[in-house]
């Protein structure tokens, strides 16, 4: 006779659960691919399942087609890299036109990152879009000179960065990122502008200024003479940036910086962030955002986290130095 047997002794481990909240938007898990380095999401689909990623930032979309900046538009360095791109991209009518109707077709979110050389040229991105379903949300690049005001970056000025957020944030209901410059003197104040403007979170941060010289022909090694670094140079000073911006706001932030391995994303979340960004480290590895939830998802599985949210502002601060001592 059969009898019936018991259970086996050891129970299965929990799965762990990747999803985090970004104010009112739900993602699977926090793995986003950052604007400019993962093009208009769709160029990548045959490489990358998107369907695996928790959003998509596209390529920085203005109101008009860009053609960039001259080459070399990239160039190397001992730890990450400088490009200069010169926000080259098709405009916002041929993304909808084009790139929208296929990245639809993904069960990922599509955030549009927005840019412009005036308040105005923000709007008019943001409005273009508003009439098109499959945008989750807007993330405002604010590192862009304001040709009203000499060509001083909206997100150098809390008054330029109040008014652009502010004016985005009339004309939609759908949530808007700003992502801050990371060289500013405070960036908790950058940070309070765009919270009270209206923004639902807070993306930090885009490349950080950079030249690199040719000893050659001392000339630029890139076409437009600076740029912006990214990579794993940028990763501690952009972490402690999170970890300053989320002490003085409410909203959410999204933390991205030389993140190529599950520990680097655990970082920022640790720091107080809610979700992170992938930007650099596709250029090494197109597929190294989808491979970094399955890695994000064992590195919780071997240090007992059963949801991947319990990390965001986990840091302890425990370091034996006063806060704010480095030499
Ligand atoms: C080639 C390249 C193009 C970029 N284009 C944009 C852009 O259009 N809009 C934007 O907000 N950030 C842009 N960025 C900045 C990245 O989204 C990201 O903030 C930065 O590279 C830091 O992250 P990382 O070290 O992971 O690359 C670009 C970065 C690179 C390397």
């Amino acid at each position: 006779m059969n009898l019936p047997q018991p259970a086996p002794a050891t129970t299965r481990p929990a799965e762990v659960d990747l999803s985090v909240n970004v104010g009112t938007l739900s993602f699977k898990n926090p793995v986003i691919a950052a604007s400019g380095t993962f093009g208009y999401g769709v160029e990548f689909a045959d490489l990358v399942d998107l369907n695996r990623l928790g959003g998509i930032v596209v390529k920085g979309l203005s109101a008009e087609p860009m053609a960039g900046a001259a080459s070399p538009r990239i160039c190397d360095t001992a730890s990450g890299m400088v490009n200069a791109i010169g926000l080259q991209n098709i405009g916002v009518r041929a993304f909808v036109a084009e790139k929208l109707p296929l990245l639809r077709r993904y069960n990922t979110h599509v955030i549009a990152n927005v840019f412009g050389r005036t308040i105005e040229g923000y709007v008019e991105v943001v409005r273009v879009l508003e009439q098109s379903e499959g945008v989750a949300g807007y993330e405002l690049n604010v590192s862009c000179p304001n040709v009203d005001k000499g060509g001083v970056e909206f997100g150098l000025d809390p008054g330029c960065l109040s008014s652009v957020v502010e004016a985005a944030r009339r004309i939609t209901a759908r949530p808007i990122w700003v992502k801050l410059a990371p060289t500013v003197g405070f960036i908790g104040v950058m940070a309070k502008a765009a919270e009270g403007a209206g923004a639902d979170a807070l993306t930090i941060a885009n490349t950080y200024p950079a030249l690199c010289i040719d000893t050659h022909n001392r000339k630029s090694r890139l076409g437009s003479t600076t740029g912006g670094l990214s990579g794993p140079a940028i990763k501690p000073i952009t972490v402690r940036l999170v970890y300053e911006a989320c002490k003085a706001v409410s909203i959410p932030v999204v933390g991205l910086g030389g993140i190529e391995t599950p520990e680097d994303s655990v970082e920022y979340l640790l720091s107080g962030a809610s979700a992170v960004e992938v930007g650099t480290a596709h250029f090494v590895d197109p597929r190294a955002s989808e491979r970094l939830v399955e890695g994000l998802a064992k590195w919780c599985k071997a240090n007992n986290i059963i949801r991947v949210s319990d990390l965001t502002g986990g840091f302890t601060g425990i370091s034996g130095l006063p806060e704010g001592a480095r030499n």
